[in-house]
């Protein structure tokens, strides 16, 4: 087993989902020759506990000119970058005269166009040549490239030290942490935060969630490994807010070490990380058990349901689906197809398993009799204005019933 690319301590094997795909590669048939399949293991560290997998594709195969994924196309996740803008100006900038923000992977603009509109300085940092595009369309100052120690020092050249440097759902997607971490440290003022918001680990641990574990996610952070990574870069932890976000994440905020007084959440959640066992072997198995439980319970109810002559589609390509898929080895003879909003996707078909996906219209022309819920994070939005399948008799399979709210 490799070593841990946070401490260097010999990792421990937690689960083997097998031969994987990318997430994000939805495809068209000429592409099938050179489809990409990796090994993907998820690891944790008896040490320093951060959990994270044991190989990661390059980044170009993952983040490339045609990104498939748009934050601002929920409506959901435009109001939570909204009120989180909002909070982060009250709580951080006030009385600042002159502020800088900063965020990592800042996408279609959704987050920073709060600060472009109030010609508040600002500058994403967004690796993805298409959303990078239509944040620019929108008045947003965005550079095309991945954030690193090197890009903190030129921005802070440019512009001074940055007062908030957040990020939401990206932290968790770069294999160079130290070096990400020793950027935050050059760039941000002396009273500045760093604000991250990612999937967390005793959330998907609790529910047994186990599709965020993809290839764009090579860590899976809990309050105990994120306040290692901070101190070994003079940073700590100051608040810790759990956010509905991607099915359960957290939003951590960090400081300079003694800029600022620490949240009692802070003991708190990590109390509750303790009796979780997240620094404990125990932990680990069990979760991978249960994985393997969810993978015999969806296969089953799909293959009852083909057997009864039900027509099955899938609900929202997430990249998530593409591990439920390719771990539980479901095709198009179980799912005839996925739709899905993102124009990028439609009329191309699922990593790996190949199931075609098609607009929403083709759902709603004709309901399937079940449709499993792939967007489960989105459940709310997606219930409340499915009612017609619902009331229809349309059921909804949910590939995580500890999840279901
Ligand atoms: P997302 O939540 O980002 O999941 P992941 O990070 O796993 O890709 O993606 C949601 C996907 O679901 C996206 O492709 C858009 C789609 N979607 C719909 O098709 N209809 C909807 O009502 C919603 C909310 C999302």
């Amino acid at each position: 087993m490799s070593d841990c690319r946070i401490c260097q301590h010999s990792l421990e094997l937690v689960c083997d989902f097998g031969r994987m795909p990318i997430a994000n590669g939805f495809l068209s048939p000429d592409q099938f020759a050179t489809e990409y399949f990796f090994p993907l293991q998820l690891a944790w560290c008896p040490q320093c506990c951060m959990t994270q997998l044991v190989e990661q594709p390059a980044p170009d195969a993952m983040f490339h000119g045609a990104y498939p994924f748009f934050t601002g196309s929920s409506l959901r996740m435009r109001q939570h970058f909204g009120d989180l803008a909002a909070t982060l100006q009250r709580r951080w900038l006030d009385g600042i005269a002159d502020p800088f923000v900063v965020e990592l992977g800042s996408n279609d603009g959704t987050y920073l166009e709060n600060f472009s509109v109030q010609k508040i300085r600002h500058c994403g940092i967004e690796p993805s040549g298409n959303v990078a595009d239509v944040a620019r369309a929108k008045g947003v100052t965005t550079q095309r490239t991945f954030f690193s120690s090197a890009v903190a020092r030129d921005l802070l050249a440019a512009n001074g030290p940055a007062h908030v440097i957040s990020m939401a759902n990206v932290l968790c997607h770069i294999p160079s942490l130290h070096d990400v971490f020793s950027g935050f440290a050059t760039l941000l003022d002396s009273r500045g935060v760093v604000v991250i918001e990612d999937p967390y680990w005793p959330d998907i641990v609790r529910k047994t969630t186990y599709d965020q574990i993809y290839d764009e996610h090579v860590f899976y952070f809990s309050l105990t490994s994120m306040a290692h990574v901070a101190a070994r870069h003079g940073l700590e932890l100051i608040d810790a807010e759990p956010q509905w976000t991607h099915g359960g994440s957290m939003r951590c905020t960090l400081a300079r070490r003694g800029a600022h007084s620490i949240a009692p959440a802070v003991q708190q959640l990590r109390a509750a990380e303790t009796a979780l066992g997240i620094g404990t072997r125990e932990c680990y198995t069990q979760f991978a058990a249960r994985c393997a439980v969810l993978r015999t319970r969806l296969r089953t109810l799909l293959a009852a349901h083909a057997a009864a002559g039900q027509r099955v589609a899938g609900y929202g390509a997430t990249s998530k689906s593409t591990t439920i898929l390719n771990y539980c080895g479901i095709g198009s003879d179980r799912i005839a197809y996925i739709c899905d909003t993102t124009p990028l996707k439609q009329g191309k078909v699922s990593p790996g398993m190949h199931i075609p996906i098609r607009p929403h219209a083709e759902f709603a022309a004709q309901y399937p009799d079940v449709a499993v819920l792939f967007a489960w994070n989105h459940a709310e939005e997606i219930l409340a204005k499915e009612t017609a399948f619902t009331a229809g008799g349309g059921e909804w399979l949910h590939p995580f019933p500890d999840a279901a709210g």
